[in-house]
């Protein structure tokens, strides 16, 4: 099957070498030539890396690059049998995008959208066809990370699921299922990784130095909060919680901070610009220092940050937005977590979990904090996300 691929960023490029080496014909469309070139560029460093380190053969690479052909023609995609649109986050663009491959693809072909946070029925709205609409979202760099979240839309045909999912097994992807809501799986349920460890901050309970390493020494995060929000990106990571918060209509445990929302301001875009919550220019303030507090008060952080989170997998699980080893397995291979946050919440104990969110919550008497109905009814009957595992 030919794949069309529109959009040669960042992703656009990694998913066309992915399915290049799977075997297929990639067609890879941008706007701008420049990008293409660009992709060009870059893909036969990639090559060149991979055989240089052994783990290509020079023929094989050669085959994958010549599977490449580079267009901005959309009438290209004549024969396509997929096409992936990897283009700017924007919906109206999308949306014309989507009108437009309408008239040339072949009437069987699939039409997925690798948004991160738009709705796909909004965008299968737009078609005349639109149950041959769906998301197919990788995670960045798509070459190596083996997530990928398909959400149909309301109106997508039943068939398209598992055969998406064949089709990313084949492309030696781990494939999850998700429901058409804001952020799907991964990008929800991570928000108070981000959040929380900002109210930290906030509330003056640690420095950066110190929530970031409460969380990789204590919960083994390989990289800490804020680290990690300056390595994505401040406007990047600002614009997710935004968007997520605006479309879950401004539910508080989404809610996005004044914190963040300054550095974009300031420009201090992460490490991209050499100063987001670290600055990058000046190596004696980098983000290496010894952090000073004692092993009770990281715990107390960590546990904190841990907590908000396995509340937000059990609400998605609670409001069936994945199913429960979808919802693990996306957060370990989507965003590298040390392992599944309802796997986490048996071996703390629900009843464990569920009373740190009511400590929480009585605290603050704020609504991010109310507990899951999900760990509620489970400690009420004393049950464990997973029955069937001995712990
Ligand atoms: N970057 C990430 O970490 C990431 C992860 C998952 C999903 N996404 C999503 O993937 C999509 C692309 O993101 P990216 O980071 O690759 O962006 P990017 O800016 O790196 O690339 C986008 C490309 O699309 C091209 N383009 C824009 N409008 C076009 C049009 N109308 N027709 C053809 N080409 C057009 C641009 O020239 C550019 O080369 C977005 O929807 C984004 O939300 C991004």
């Amino acid at each position: 099957m030919q794949i069309g691929i529109i959009g040669s960023g960042a992703m656009g490029s990694g998913i066309a070498q992915v399915a290049a080496t799977a075997g297929h014909q990639v067609i890879l469309l941008d706007s701008r030539p420049e990008a293409l070139d660009q992709a060009g560029i870059q893909l036969l460093k990639i090559m060149d890396r991979l055989v240089e380190k052994g783990r290509l053969s020079k023929e094989d690479a050669e085959v994958i690059i010549s599977k490449h052909v580079y267009t901005t023609e959309m009438n290209t995609f004549r024969d396509c049998g997929l096409v992936i649109e990897a283009i700017v986050e924007d919906l109206d663009v999308k949306k014309s995008v989507f009108r437009q491959l309408e008239g040339i693809v072949p009437k069987e072909a699939i039409l997925a959208t690798n948004t991160s946070s738009l709705s796909i029925a909004s965008i299968a709205g737009s078609c005349l066809h639109p149950e041959r609409v769906i998301g197919l979202h990788f995670f960045n760099p798509a070459p190596l990370m083996k997530l990928v979240e398909i959400i149909p839309a309301l109106q997508t045909d039943s068939s398209l699921p598992p055969r998406l999912h064949e089709l990313m097994i084949n492309w030696g992807k781990y494939p999850v299922l998700a429901k058409d809501t804001p952020g799907f799986i991964v990008n929800r349920i991570a928000r108070p990784f981000y959040s929380e460890s900002i109210r930290l901050l906030e509330e003056g309970l640690g420095t950066e130095n110190e929530i970031d390493a409460a969380l990789k020494e204590v919960g083994g995060f390989r990289m800490g909060p804020f680290e990690l929000m300056d390595f994505i990106g401040h406007d990047v990571n600002y614009a997710v919680t935004e968007s997520v918060w605006t479309a879950c209509y401004h539910e508080p445990r989404y809610q996005p901070s004044f914190t963040q929302r300054r550095l974009v301001d300031a420009g201090w875009l992460g490490k991209k610009t050499g100063r987001g919550f670290y600055n990058y220019k000046d190596a004696n303030s980098s983000n290496s220092e010894f952090s000073s507090l004692d092993s009770e008060k990281q715990r107390r952080l960590a546990e904190r940050v841990i907590v908000m989170l396995i509340n937000e997998a059990a609400d998605a699980l609670y409001y069936k937005v994945a199913s429960r080893d979808d919802i693990d397995q996306a957060m370990t291979l989507g965003v590298n977590y040390p392992k599944g946050l309802l796997r986490w919440a048996d071996e703390w104990g629900i009843a464990t979990c569920e009373s740190r969110m009511d400590r929480l919550y009585n605290n603050y008497h704020d609504p991010r904090y109310r507990c899951s109905p999900m760990l509620r009814s489970l400690a009420q009957n004393g049950e464990r996300f997973y029955p069937e595992e001995n712990i």
